[in-house]
């Protein structure tokens, strides 16, 4: 019996500028996405019936039955395609949930990939109405390891494959905040886009520019959860930081440096210091 295995790397919002709402309530953003090497990994072993079991440092919580966005994008992908094969899931869950890194997006964005591939069926496009209904960071997630420029609800995509090479010290202070209530703390909902965005710079140009840009969710997450500010000034106050924001709607933070041998040196302290935080270095994929 054959399982093959798909990681769903942590989805990294390095810019998140909320420029409109729709009339159903759902914001309009423009945003540039990457991903890290960290992520969960999704292994299928095909089946008569769908299963999910569930491992792993962050496992505590985390459904199993069809409330899991596992399972939703399995029965998407089973209804379009016309599957009536099962599969046995298993999710390693390593990162950690309500975090802004799109933790449920990128599962079922890799399960998706690999179902596909099981199944020996086409995959879902990225605009494809069943891949949105799954949730809005599920596009971007479809796209990944790619850096991409995200516009619309997150379904309007453009690849950006002029990332310096880099690292990234990802902090997440141990508070899950939710989405939706970050984006119901929002003061102004029509905020300027982030205009063009560098090609070929340098890294500290790279960070130079992304200083000057926002995540307008930060004021409403770090309201919600002052700890944010907390992770954002332990990282500002090390050496070789070249920029730190939040991602997502919050609460893990991420630090930009020039590689990972910098990035082990600024995690180390805060990881001693936080003993209880989620504290990661890790490559930024390009
Ligand atoms: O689409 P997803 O289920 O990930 O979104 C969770 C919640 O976040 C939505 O119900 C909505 O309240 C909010 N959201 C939004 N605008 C977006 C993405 C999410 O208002 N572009």
């Amino acid at each position: 019996m054959t399982t093959i295995k798909a990681t769903a790397p942590a989805k990294i919002n390095l810019t998140l500028h909320v420029t409109g709402q729709r009339t159903d309530g759902y914001h309009l953003l423009d945003s540039l996405v990457t991903f890290a090497e960290v992520g969960d990994v999704i292994s299928a072993t095909r089946a008569v019936d769908m299963r999910l079991t569930v491992s792993g440092h962050f496992a505590v919580g985390v459904p199993t039955d069809e409330s899991n966005l596992i399972l939703r994008a399995a029965e998407a992908l089973r209804s379009v395609r016309g599957i009536t094969m099962g599969a046995h899931l298993h999710l390693e869950k390593n990162l950690p949930h309500a975090a802004g890194i799109g933790g449920g997006s990128s599962d079922a964005a890799a399960t998706l990939k690999l179902l596909a591939e099981l199944w020996d069926v086409d995959p879902l496009p990225h605009d494809h109405d069943a891949v949105v209904a799954l949730g809005a960071d599920v596009p971007v997630c479809l796209r990944a390891p790619t850096p991409c420029r995200m516009r619309g609800i997150g379904d309007h995509l453009t690849d950006f494959t002029a990332l310096p090479r880099a690292a990234m010290v990802l902090v997440n202070p141990g508070v899950e905040v939710p989405t939706p209530a970050t984006f119901q703390g929002l003061k102004t909902k029509r905020n300027p886009s982030m205009g063009d965005l560098p090609t070929g710079a340098t890294l500290p140009e790279f960070a130079a520019w992304l200083n000057e840009q926002r995540n307008d969710l930060h004021p409403p997450a770090a309201a919600i959860a002052p700890e944010i500010d907390e992770a954002l000034t332990l990282l500002r106050n090390q050496r070789g930081v070249l920029w730190a924001g939040m991602s997502g709607s919050g609460a893990t933070c991420v630090a930009l440096v020039k590689d990972m041998g910098a990035a082990r040196q600024v995690a180390r302290p805060i990881q001693i210091r936080k003993g209880s935080w989620w504290v990661v270095p890790t490559p930024l994929l390009s």
